[in-house]
């Protein structure tokens, strides 16, 4: 199905368990970041707050192990990856009303197999895309308690990785990333676009 549909959007979090995770995130002090990297059509700009030094106290603890569960237990046998899973980076960001959000970009390659962003609060629309012109934009409509699931290299033999983007957020948007990094697998790293 991601073959051909490039993401999804699964509701999945109770909202106890939800607003859990959010006041935990909100425990941590969070980096601003407005910034653009590359430059000319293959520039990228992004507004947000953000932490990765997570301890990953009670809920984000809780969240990982049950994620990582059920990928070991039932996807991860599925065929679909080339390898196992790791759960092993972890993202918060938060993105206020009126940001630009995140122009459309693709992930780094070293994240692989599938990146899970789980919508902790707020609205903003989020959208897959063929290429940074934003042609064939594909919202993937998405709520609080919702986890975006999109492919990185090694789903289903593939080296598949969708543009995409955030904008129009209208109210605070709290997001937990999770995915697969390599790097922290075997020490080398890729660059983003
Ligand atoms: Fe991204």
């Amino acid at each position: 199905m991601l073959h051909h549909i490039r993401a999804v959007s699964v509701p999945i979090l109770t909202d106890d368990f939800r607003q859990e995770l959010l006041e935990e995130a909100q425990s941590y002090p969070l980096r601003y970041i407005n910034n653009s990297m590359g430059s000319g059509e293959n520039e990228v700009k992004q507004e947000m707050y953000l932490q990765n030094q997570l301890h990953m106290g009670d809920a984000f603890g809780e969240l990982l192990r049950d994620f990582q569960t059920l990928f070991n237990d039932s996807i991860s046998g599925c065929g679909f990856f080339d390898a196992e899973v790791v759960f092993n980076d972890w993202i918060i960001q938060k993105y206020e009303p009126g940001y630009i959000g995140i122009t459309p970009h693709r992930d780094r390659t070293d994240y692989r197999h599938m990146i899970c962003l789980f919508v902790l609060s707020g609205h903003g629309r989020f959208y897959i895309s063929k290429d940074r012109a934003k042609r064939d934009s594909m919202e993937i409509a998405n709520l609080p308690g919702d986890v975006i699931l999109m492919p990185g290299p090694g789903f289903r033999g593939m080296h598949h990785r969708p543009f995409h983007y955030l904008e129009d957020i209208t109210t605070g948007r709290w997001i937990f990333g999770l995915r697969h990094d390599e790097t922290k697998l075997n020490g080398e790293r890729d660059n983003s676009d």
